[in-house]
């Protein structure tokens, strides 16, 4: 029996059969420590295991659509601040940016000028609607903050780019509907920014398969520990920087003063723009937890807020004080299934994800996975099954997040991180929120119907008021 998992890549177990260990990185191999000695270990090669049924081409090949047109498909990066940047630098792998565009003047020169990103030839914009008019654009990469993604990933949508949009997708549960409905009926591809599908060393998608074929038998309890949220503030108000268009950068949010801290990077701990933790780091965890349980398509039946702490005073579900940051800073909200699995997200334990079953308990987190219980020892001699991995990377091969978007883009299948289970994931997410800020009451969630029942006050904050000009409007 296995009593003792290792965490720490190169210990060794204290006695052989007790512990497992699992190094998924590096040149993909697996191992799996079966006991105490170096002999002991079992080398899984790759084929055996997880990453060969999947590393065959599937489909037709890379950019196969663009090929034809122009041998790279033509990009745009639209919101070049930290993540947006890095996703364009993987990007140009695969395709050539002409467009990168930023309300901020000094973010979108810097993209244009960086030697993987613009190479000083792509086009600057301060308006995503001009970006949207080329015609030499065929995919955009939107790395803009949480309040802008829904707008401009319909937008590009309906004039006929496929989308890479950044976590988390929406801002309100009605906008994940809205992206839902133009996603199928435009056709487009929208890869969301959850690369923890895709993640380098494929832990989470190991931990998936585990749970999905039984190896810890039935699951009865998953946690997502996504960390606290930060205090901060009383900030000061600050005139606009002259680089930034701010009325442009507030969008559909309140037009208030300028504060820095409003702005760049730190708009996640507003709820203005975001949803905080649960939606910065739900947007992951929860999707990797409901995505393991088969969970994907539907949503939970009820939400509890065993803790719900926020920074500020909130009335009718928003903050009364304009200078502070204002997401929850402390929570454990527990999201119960229709099956009776409780999911709860919580801020206090390590960063991951855990699955307890009947049989044995994984955690999975980035670069580790520790399994303990039948899960290990079932893997070796039975791997996870080609057609449980095909069936989670939906045909296609073992990929890294944006290449799976561009080959995609090629052949017009559904990447991993699709807008349909994402938004089922996000609307847990949000409906947390939305009881926290509701002062912790109990919500009841028609999964089917995709309403609040029995609170017309919650179910009204599926929504919220948008500025005139920038609706999201499907
Ligand atoms: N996948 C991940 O692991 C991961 C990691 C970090 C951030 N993110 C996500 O990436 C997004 C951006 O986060 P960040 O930390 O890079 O923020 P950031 O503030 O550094 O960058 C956002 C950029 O978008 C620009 N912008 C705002 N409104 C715009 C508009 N209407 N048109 C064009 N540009 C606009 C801003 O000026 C800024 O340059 C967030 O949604 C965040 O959740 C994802």
């Amino acid at each position: 029996m296995v009593r003792n998992v290792q965490r720490l890549r190169g210990r060794a177990a204290s006695s052989p059969g007790e512990a497992v260990f699992l190094n998924l990185s590096g040149d993909a191999d697996m191992f799996v420590r079966t006991g105490g000695k170096r002999r002991d270990f079992l080398r899984v090669a790759a084929s055996s295991a997880l990453l060969a049924p999947l590393s065959a081409p599937a489909g037709k090949a890379l950019g196969a659509e663009f090929r034809s047109k122009n041998e790279r498909p033509g990009l745009a990066l639209i919101g070049a601040g930290g993540q947006g940047k890095g996703d364009a630098m993987g990007a140009s792998h695969f395709g050539d940016f002409v467009a990168v565009c930023d309300v901020d003047k000094n973010h979108a020169e810097a993209a244009k000028e960086h030697h993987r990103i613009g190479k000083g030839k792509a086009e600057s914009y301060g308006d995503y609607r001009k970006v949207l008019d080329r015609k030499d654009v065929d995919a955009v990469i939107v790395g803009t903050p949480d309040h802008w993604h829904s707008k401009i990933t319909i937008d590009a949508m309906k004039a006929g780019k496929d989308v890479y949009c950044e976590k988390p997708l929406t801002l309100t549960i009605d906008e994940g509907k809205k992206l839902c409905k133009v996603a199928k009926e435009t056709g487009r591809v929208l890869q969301v920014g959850t690369q923890q599908r895709s993640d380098h060393n494929k832990v989470f998608l190991l931990a998936v398969a585990l749970v999905r074929s039984g190896r810890i038998g039935k699951i009865k309890k998953v946690t997502a520990a996504i960390g606290d949220g930060p205090t901060g503030g009383p900030f000061a108000k600050e005139s606009v920087p002259p680089e930034l268009n701010w009325d442009m950068w507030l969008g559909q949010a309140p037009k208030v003063d300028y504060i820095k801290q409003r702005c760049h990077s730190e708009f996640r701990w507003w709820y203005e723009y975001s949803g905080g933790k649960l939606t910065d780091w739900g947007a992951h965890h929860v999707d990797i937890g409901t995505w393991a349980l088969g969970m994907e398509n539907t949503g939970p039946r009820t939400i509890e807020v065993v803790k719900g702490e926020l920074p500020v005073e909130f009335k009718n579900g928003y903050p009364t004080v304009a200078d502070r940051f204002n997401t929850t800073t402390h929570f454990l909200v527990r999201a119960t299934f229709a099956n009776g699995i409780p999911l709860e997200i919580r801020d206090d334990t390590e960063n991951g994800v855990t699955f307890v079953g009947e049989g044995g308990r994984i955690f999975v987190t980035r670069d580790r996975i520790d399994l303990d219980g039948g899960a290990v020892g079932a893997l070796y001699k039975d791997p996870v099954s080609d057609s449980l991995l095909r069936e989670l990377r939906k045909g296609k091969p073992l990929d890294g997040h944006m290449e799976n978007f561009i080959k995609c883009c090629g052949d017009r299948g559904t990447p991993v991180s699709d807008v349909w289970t994402h938004h089922r994931a996000l609307t847990t997410c949000h409906l947390a929120n939305i009881a926290i800020r509701l002062g912790g009451r109990k919500l009841t969630w028609d999964a089917e119907k995709e309403q609040i029942v029995g609170d017309a006050e919650a179910d009204a904050m599926q929504t919220r008021p948008q500025r005139a000009g920038y609706e999201v409007t499907a």
